[in-house]
């Protein structure tokens, strides 16, 4: 396990992940029932993108912080969050954890033994979150169906592996089995279109109906070897996502992609 998510904080794959997920949970809380909010592959929850690892790659300077400038109508939800973490950028745990309700319950998964510990340190005190030192794909299969009988699933792994987007697929029409209900969304790296090929081909030989995707892709996605932007592929998505969404892409897309880049929101497959 190589891969530490301190280094990326804050860069555009996080920006479309996290502005999707602050969606995805005001979605959920329309409801007034609770839901479990897994995060399969958690990281450490709060990012100091000043002096940590980020200060050294300098990501989020492309990324979140060109959008915290711009300040678009469309994000200023999640961008409030944002700004309401300073000093730090908050991971999907934190954009969890600041949104919960009472009702609402949190399990957050992490296997890199230190990243658990930090996770730990940093959200244990709350009642309503679990933290986890587990396999992520395992906790799929341990911690659903929810007793709450609703959940919003995130699968955010590192991709470190070429194997991950086939674990994908087993891992969400695993999810998808144990809880037909569940919202489950994965990010997806855009480096080129085959991976993303393949994974829905995999999803549509399982049977996983009622797909959608939300790319943003910063430049055309030719070149294997750059990350030219990401996607959430969202199973099951709450009602009310093409118009909810469409404004979220294009406000990260204005700011975000290079003239010859853009977003797409479409259904991958029929509900
Ligand atoms: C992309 S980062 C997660 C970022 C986080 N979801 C966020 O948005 O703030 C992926 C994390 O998965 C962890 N990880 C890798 N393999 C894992 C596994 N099999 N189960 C759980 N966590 C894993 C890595 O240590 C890393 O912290």
């Amino acid at each position: 396990m190589n891969y530490r998510h301190a280094f990326h904080a804050g860069n555009h794959g996080d920006c479309l992940k996290h502005a999707v997920l602050v969606w995805l949970l005001r979605a959920m809380q329309r409801k007034p029932a609770g839901f479990l909010f897994l995060d399969t592959h958690a990281g450490i929850g709060r990012y100091d993108l000043e002096s940590g690892p980020a200060s050294r790659t300098g990501e989020w300077r492309q990324g979140i912080a060109r959008l915290l400038a711009a300040a678009p109508s469309a994000l200023a939800d999640w961008l409030a969050l944002v700004r309401a973490s300073s000093p730090t950028y908050p991971g999907s745990p934190a954009l969890a954890a600041m949104l919960a309700r009472p009702q609402d319950r949190l399990a957050l998964c992490e296997l890199h033994p230190q990243d658990a510990a930090a996770l730990r340190a940093a959200f244990h005190r709350l009642r309503h979150v679990g933290v986890h030192e587990r396999d992520g794909w395992e906790a799929l299969r341990a911690l659903l169906p929810a007793p709450e009988r609703r959940a919003l699933v995130l699968i955010d792994p590192p991709y470190e592996a070429e194997e991950e987007m086939a674990m994908l697929a087993a891992g969400m029409a695993a999810a998808r089995a144990r809880m037909p209900g569940a919202v489950i969304a994965a990010w997806l790296p855009l480096k080129h279109r085959a991976p993303q090929v393949a994974l829905l081909g995999d999803l549509a030989q399982r049977g996983i109906r009622d797909l959608v995707l939300a790319e943003l892709a910063l430049r055309p996605p030719l070149d294997p070897a750059r990350l030219n932007g990401s996607a959430m592929l969202i199973a099951g998505p709450p009602f009310g996502w093409e118009d909810g969404l469409a404004p979220v892409l294009a406000a990260l897309a204005g700011v975000l992609a290079e003239p010859d880049g853009g977003w797409t929101l479409r259904r991958v497959a029929d509900e």
